[in-house]
Formats: structure tokens, C-alpha cells, sequence
């Protein structure tokens, strides 16, 4: 009986070891993981700290929620807000905001009243991550490898910059993709930071995580329907943070993100092309960035995008690629599924279509 518990720790201990030592590019990558639905079966809220958490929703937790900061106390690994909507409105209550880190291990938290959610949940370190700048050169190795490629000194795992994590998240049925996955971040001065930080709000000042399940407007009329007072607020408030003009790639953190490597093996456009904040798409010219991350005079790269006449079918409506791949039974997106056949804002859509797509 000992010497099988013997042989079980040895194994097991032999497979920790051989997880840490093989990297496995497809453990964590935004391109390999593009379509992959929210995890099920962990145990919903799991990773909730206790306690109120009624104050600053909306606001970076990470300011005062850091190492030195006023609430050093409560440290936790990951905090925010969630909403309803981009424009950050209304809160969604008993919403569940899931991680799955680059171990493979998930994490779920609840929101609160205020829509605010935290963990204390430890996020699996990254043994190759590279500093950056918002996904900006220069790019850092914080790992050291020799001449071969062995890995000599993993990044430290006590930097939050390590942690990586993938999210979606839950709203009763309807569960939505987050595309960025940049570490928890911070740098030396400042180690923690929120999700508020990030996906911020459109019209309001705070920031915070959304799902909408409801229509953008309350009713719509039958016929007569207009593409600024009801297609693009759709669009606006359902689809921008991704199909917006310009720049929209994930940042670049782990080793075969690097250019050598070839950008796009782990980092992808999350715009896939398609800027549905244009009617007609868009053509924006951004300075190209230095070694130094600081833009190099006169040189600038330049990002061409689709609009939504691009993906409009005015024959067919229901063929539009802007409905077939946000319906739910429709094409696989990245995106995720935002509605069905019977929802207010698909039907809105529909008929804005069939009514010619026209810019009215
Ligand atoms: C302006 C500073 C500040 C910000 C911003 C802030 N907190 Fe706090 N928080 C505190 C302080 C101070 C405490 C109490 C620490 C102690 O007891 O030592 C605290 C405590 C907490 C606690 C412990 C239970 C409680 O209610 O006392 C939770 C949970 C919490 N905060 C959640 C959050 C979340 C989630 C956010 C972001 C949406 C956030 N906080 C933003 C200052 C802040
Ligand atoms: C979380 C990010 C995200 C959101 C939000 C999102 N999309 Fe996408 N979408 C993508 C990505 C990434 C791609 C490229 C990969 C793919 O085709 O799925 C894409 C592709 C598409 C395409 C195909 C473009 C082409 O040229 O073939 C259409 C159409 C589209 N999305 C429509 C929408 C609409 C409409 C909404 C809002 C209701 C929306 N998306 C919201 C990420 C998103």
C-alpha cells in the first residue's frame, strides 16, 4: 500500500515537473482558444471572497486593492464590476464572471449587488511571458532560456504581469467571450489592477465587464427602419468593442507571440477585419512604434477595414454575414452568440436589411 501511495507521488510529482518543463503553445492561446465555449461543471461563485464589496463599482479596484495601496489587507487576484451593457447603465446582479487560467484551472465569481466581483483565487503564472507595452514593442522576455531554447528561469511567478487567464462571462443562458487576455498586469509600482481598467464603458466614465441579453432599445417600429436611430445604436452598443476602426489585436505576452515566432500565433485581431462602427468601413493611419515604444517620425501602419455594407445581403437578409454569425444556430463566431431569430434586435436588423441597408 506504501509503496503504491510512493509510486503515486513520484508520478505525480513527475508530471508537474514535465507540465512546467514542456511548453505547450495550444495551452494558451487566443487564436486556439478563438471558439471555445464557456467552461461548464465547476461549482458556480466558487472563487467569491466574503464579505460586503458594496463600494466604487465601476472604479479600478487595483488602485487601492494593491500591494501598498489602502486596502493591502484584501489583496486580491482579480476584481471588477459588471454590466449589462458597454454604456454601462445598469449592473448585472448574480452574474458569473469565469477565468480559465494557463493551467486549465477555472475560477468563477458571482456579482454582487453593485455588480462588483473579486477573487483571491491564485491565477497560474505564465513561465514565458514577455513584458510589453499594451501589446507594443519593445517586447521583453521575463524568462531566460539558453542557447537551445531550454527554459533556464521561468518568469516570476509572484509578478502579477505572469498571471494569464481567458474569460467569459455568464448571464443566466447567455455567456459572452472577453478577447483580451493580457496578464493581470500592473508593473512594479502598481500590481494589481481590475477588469474595470480595461473594458471600459462607452458613455459612462467607469469601466467594467458586460453581457446584455435585453434589446438595445425598448421596441422598434415594423417598417421605416433607420440605420442611425436604430441599426447603429445596435451595432454601438452590442458589437464595438471588437469591430471598431483601427488597431484590434490582443496583446502580445507569451513567447510565440513574439515576431520571430510569426505575430499571429497566439495574438489575433479582434476585429477580424470588420470595423461595424462605419457604414462604409474605415482606412486609419496610426505612427508605427519605435524599439523604444515610442513612434517613429513619419512612419505609420495602417489598418483597413470592411464596414457593415461589407456584410450585409439586401436580397437576403437573413443571409447577412452580420446575422448569420451573431444568431444563435448560425455561423461560428468569435464573437460569440448574441441573439435569436425572435429577438427585438435581430428582427430590427433583419428588416433595416431588407429594406435596402440603406444609411438613412
Ligand atoms: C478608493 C479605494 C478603494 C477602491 C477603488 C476599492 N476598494 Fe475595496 N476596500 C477598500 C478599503 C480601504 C477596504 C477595507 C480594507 C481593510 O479592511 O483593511 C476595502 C475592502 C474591500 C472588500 C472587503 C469587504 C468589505 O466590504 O470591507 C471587498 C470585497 C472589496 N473591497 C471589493 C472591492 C471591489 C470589487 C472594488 C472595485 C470595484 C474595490 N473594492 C475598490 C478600498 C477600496
Ligand atoms: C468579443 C469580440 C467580438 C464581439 C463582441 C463581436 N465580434 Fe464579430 N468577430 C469577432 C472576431 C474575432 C471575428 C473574426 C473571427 C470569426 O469570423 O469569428 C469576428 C467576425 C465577425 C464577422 C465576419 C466578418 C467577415 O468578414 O467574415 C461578422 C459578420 C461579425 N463578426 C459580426 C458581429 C456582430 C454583428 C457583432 C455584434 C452583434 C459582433 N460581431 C460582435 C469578434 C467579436
Amino acid at each position: 500500500m506504501k509503496k503504491i501511495t510512493i509510486i503515486c507521488i513520484s508520478l505525480a510529482a513527475f508530471v508537474v515537473v514535465a507540465l512546467a518543463a514542456v511548453y505547450n503553445e495550444s495551452n494558451f492561446s487566443s487564436r486556439g482558444r478563438m471558439y471555445q465555449p464557456a467552461p461548464e461543471g465547476h461549482l458556480i461563485g466558487q472563487d467569491n471572497g466574503s464579505g460586503g464589496g458594496l463600494h466604487h463599482p465601476g472604479e479600478d479596484c487595483g488602485t487601492c486593492h494593491r500591494v501598498g495601496g489602502r486596502a493591502e489587507s484584501h489583496l486580491f487576484t482579480m476584481a471588477g464590476t459588471l454590466y449589462e451593457d458597454r454604456s454601462a447603465r445598469s449592473v448585472v446582479k448574480q452574474g458569473e464572471v469565469i477565468m480559465e487560467d494557463w493551467d486549465g484551472n477555472i475560477i468563477s465569481m458571482t456579482s454582487n449587488e453593485v455588480g462588483n466581483f473579486w477573487t483571491y483565487s491564485p491565477v497560474a503564472s505564465d513561465p514565458y511571458t514577455v513584458s510589453n507595452y499594451h501589446g507594443h514593442e519593445p517586447f521583453v522576455p521575463m524568462y531566460v532560456e539558453d542557447e537551445e531554447g531550454n527554459l533556464l528561469e521561468p518568469a516570476d511567478p509572484d509578478s502579477s504581469n505572469t498571471w494569464h487567464y481567458k474569460t467569459w462571462i455568464r448571464n443566466g443562458n447567455a455567456y459572452r467571450p472577453m478577447a483580451s487576455i493580457a496578464g493581470v498586469g500592473g508593473s512594479s509600482a502598481r500590481n494589481r489592477m481590475s477588469c474595470n481598467m480595461h473594458h471600459g464603458g462607452v458613455a459612462h466614465r467607469a469601466g467594467g465587464l458586460w453581457v446584455g441579453k435585453g434589446s438595445t432599445l425598448t421596441s422598434y417600429p415594423a417598417s421605416g427602419l433607420s440605420y442611425q436611430k436604430h441599426a447603429y445604436p445596435i451595432l454601438r452598443s452590442k458589437c464595438s468593442p471588437c469591430h471598431i476602426p483601427g488597431k484590434a489585436k490582443t496583446s502580445v505576452n507569451t513567447k510565440t507571440a513574439l515576431p520571430e515566432f510569426g505575430v499571429d500565433s497566439t495574438c489575433i485581431d479582434y476585429s477580424g477585419g470588420l470595423d461595424l462602427m462605419t457604414y462604409e468601413g474605415s482606412t486609419v493611419k496610426v505612427p508605427k512604434l519605435g524599439d523604444d515604444g515610442k513612434p517613429i517620425p513619419n512612419e505609420f501602419d495602417t489598418y483597413s477595414k470592411i464596414g457593415v455594407l461589407g456584410v450585409v445581403n439586401t436580397n437576403a437578409s437573413e443571409q447577412s454575414a452580420l446575422l448569420l454569425k451573431t444568431v444563435s444556430g448560425g455561423t461560428q463566431h468569435a464573437g460569440g452568440v448574441f441573439w435569436n431569430d425572435s429577438s427585438l434586435d435581430y428582427i430590427a436588423l433583419r428588416q433595416w436589411i431588407a429594406e435596402g441597408a440603406l444609411e438613412n
